[in-house]
């Protein structure tokens, strides 16, 4: 099911799809080595043994080809699980069972295409940061998520001076802003608008307060390269 309007798109949005559709069919093979598996597991336990034994229905936004997904099918009667490139999706769907509980959804976090308060849990594994509009993402997640429900995501909240030059992007906002094409900065100068921001915990805080949310318990990682990443478990009273 796609609900993808590459018309309403930001430059962020649709850099996401043109790189994932080159890292889609390589993506699992990526990450599959020993220390992408054991985060990737710790996380996937972390969230899951949060939950009850038996939930209804799990929002897991910015999916990927789906790792945590396949987590979530065990406590979940129905997953849907969304991303903004449909290449992800269909590797995630290739490599999930035919029957499991799953609803794969093309569309962007930023606007989501659900009705208010569907979802019994909603989580974004390292996804929310790839996003154009964190902030409005987060209030999405907010709209659709119940009252009681739960609400897990991971957010970098601090990144050393060193790595906010981020030439690539400032390159690609210069050459966009003389009028070149979107697809020739792609492609033949390799050249896209993904910034990494950080968000400190007290603007999450601020945010999260402001969309009707509850933050719970925060954890921080610092990753190689000093990039602090915070996971966060909250909830909508
Ligand atoms: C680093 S991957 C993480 C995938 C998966 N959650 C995991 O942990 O393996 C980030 C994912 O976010 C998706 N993404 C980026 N921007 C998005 C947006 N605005 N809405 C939905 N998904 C988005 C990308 O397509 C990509 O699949």
């Amino acid at each position: 099911m796609s609900f993808i309007d590459r018309s309403t798109l930001r430059d962020q949005n649709t850099a996401q799809i043109e790189l994932h559709r080159s890292l889609a069919g390589e993506y699992r093979e990526r990450y599959r080595h020993t220390f992408a598996r054991v985060f990737s597991e710790y996380w996937n336990r972390q969230f899951t043994s949060q939950l009850p034994d038996r939930v209804g229905r799990i929002l897991d936004c910015g999916c990927g080809t789906g790792d945590l997904t396949r987590a979530l099918t065990a406590p979940a009667a129905r997953v849907v699980a969304l991303d903004i490139s449909e290449a992800m999706l269909s590797e995630g769907q290739r490599t999930l069972p035919e029957n499991a509980p799953v609803i794969w959804v093309a569309s962007p976090g930023e606007r989501l295409p659900f009705h208010d308060t569907v979802f019994d849990a909603v989580c974004f594994r390292g996804a929310l940061h790839h996003m154009a509009d964190e902030t409005a993402a987060l209030h999405e997640a907010y709209r659709v998520l119940r009252p009681g429900g739960l609400f897990a995501f991971q957010l970098p909240s601090h990144i050393p001076a060193r790595h906010r030059v981020q030439p690539r992007p400032r390159a690609y906002r210069l050459l966009r802003r003389a009028g070149v094409p979107p697809a020739h900065l792609y492609r033949r100068l390799h050249l896209h608008p993904i910034t990494m921001s950080a968000l400190p915990h007290d603007r999450v805080g601020e945010i999260v307060r402001a969309a009707g949310g509850r933050i719970l318990d925060v954890r921080d990682e610092t990753a190689t390269g000093g990039v602090v990443s915070s996971d966060y478990l909250a909830t909508k009273p």
